[in-house]
């Protein structure tokens, strides 16, 4: 095969440097003329979209005229340095085909990620559904807090990873979006969500026209999950952004306050404290910089990357654990302390167990959380704590086949 190097090539360090590639052709012609492409399900695109493979990694290269694709890198790359949950960007690339110029965007494909019609196609995955909406309102109020304006919200634009039994959601289509430097303007939240509301129902209502989903399905109210989400969106923003005014006395509500935010999951930066007209009451505000508060803490404990709610939930245990070894040892345990007994003692016994049930969909920490509700579930039972090994085996036994599926 003759290859043409395409002209303007940037390229992040550390990744392929997909020289390789057919570059002379467009990205729809590809089919049978590049052995490193690979199908996999995806919302619906105006713009040709492949999947490459390089060594097991995917990555995913969106045709568009000249010059966006550098565009929609940079703004992927601002949402990154944000913290945003949203496709990491790996380069764009100008190449002139024999169907004219074009810009192509190359990023990291988002791995056991889901997108939407599989959510609403598999049976088994039906209760993700309102999950699904409130991701999306998450992932809204995330953007905005961060002074990112999206422009093209919809379910075709997003896709969504399992966090603790919950979804998480990632945007995969920054074209039309903008970082605003400070904060955005509510004529731009407003306009985001009426854009958000249209194009939710519109992906629905596409489902259904595809027989994909029956109008009367249940869990899915169709018509209003626009507004559920806008809904679900404007309260998360009010209990974010909301002004307090506090009594000289009342310090402790600031750290309520930040309590709450973090178990929330929202990394606060700053509290700003500014005294009110009248001079006697102070006026709280807390600035809030992304939603990666437990994941961020695990991390830094254990070194694991995972989703924001199951980091939560290990959180939890592993101040648990923190709480029983300062009992036995009758001094206080350090938080690092538990974390490695927790690591070592009760993750990796569980996760080495559930290894074989890992698939393209799930993750072990998914596993481990959906264990974790087991163990919660067979305990009230019994009346006693059953213990992590049990419930992994009994999880196992009774799930195995379904989460193999
Ligand atoms: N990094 C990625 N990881 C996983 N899937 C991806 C990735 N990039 C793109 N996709 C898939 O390809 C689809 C189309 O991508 P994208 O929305 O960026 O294209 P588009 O042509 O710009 O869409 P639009 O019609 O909204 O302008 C997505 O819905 C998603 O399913
Ligand atoms: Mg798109």
């Amino acid at each position: 095969m003759v290859i043409s190097y395409p002209s303007n090539v940037s390229l992040r360090p550390g990744y392929p440097d997909f020289m390789d590639l057919p570059w002379n052709l467009p990205l729809n012609r590809w089919e049978g003329q590049c052995q490193r492409l690979e199908q996999l399900p995806r919302g619906l695109s105006r713009h040709p979209v492949v999947f490459v493979n390089y060594d097991g990694v995917l990555y995913a290269l969106k045709e568009l005229p000249v010059d966006l694709a550098a565009r929609e890198y940079d703004i992927l790359m601002s949402m990154e340095n944000n913290h945003l949950p949203a496709v990491t960007p790996v380069g764009h690339i100008q190449a002139e085909t024999a169907q004219g110029k074009a810009s192509i965007l190359i990023t990291r494909f988002l791995e056991r990620s889901l997108p939407y019609r599989l959510l609403f196609m598999s049976p088994g995955l039906k209760n993700y559904r309102e999950h699904l909406l409130d991701a999306m309102a998450g992932l809204l109020v995330q953007l905005h807090l961060a002074g990112v304006y999206w422009g093209d919200c919809s379910l075709s634009n997003t896709l969504f990873r399992r966090d603790a039994g919950t979804l998480q959601a990632y945007l995969v289509d920054a074209e039309t979006s903008e970082c605003c430097s400070g904060n955005i303007s509510a004529m731009l939240r407003f306009q985001d969500l009426e854009i958000m509301e249209e194009n939710v129902n519109g992906d629905l209502f596409d489902l259904l026209s595809t027989g994909e989903l029956a109008l009367d399905d249940p869990g899915v109210p169709i018509a209003s999950s626009g507004t559920y989400i806008r809904i679900r969106y404007q309260r998360l923003w009010e209990e974010i952004t909301r002004e307090e005014i506090i009594h000289p006395d009342e310090r402790y509500r600031i750290h309520e306050k930040v309590r709450r935010l973090n178990e929330m999951g929202f990394s606060v930066r700053d509290i700003e404290l500014s005294g009110t007209e009248s001079g006697d009451r102070l006026r709280l505000r807390a600035v809030v910089t992304d939603r990666n508060f437990h994941r961020d803490q695990l991390h830094s404990l254990t070194g694991m990357d995972v989703e924001e709610m199951q980091a939560r939930k290990m959180m939890n245990e592993i101040q648990e654990v923190r709480a029983t070894l300062s009992r036995e040892s009758n001094r206080s345990t350090p938080t690092s302390v538990a974390a490695y007994h927790w690591l070592e003692h009760i993750y990796k016994p569980s996760a080495a167990q559930l290894e074989p049930l890992v698939n393209e969909y799930t993750t072990l920490a998914e596993l481990y959380c959906q264990v974790l509700e087991h163990k919660w579930y067979l305990s009230e039972k019994a009346r006693h704590d059953v213990g992590h090994q049990m419930a992994t085996q009994d999880y196992i036994t009774c799930f195995g086949a379904a989460a193999e599926g």
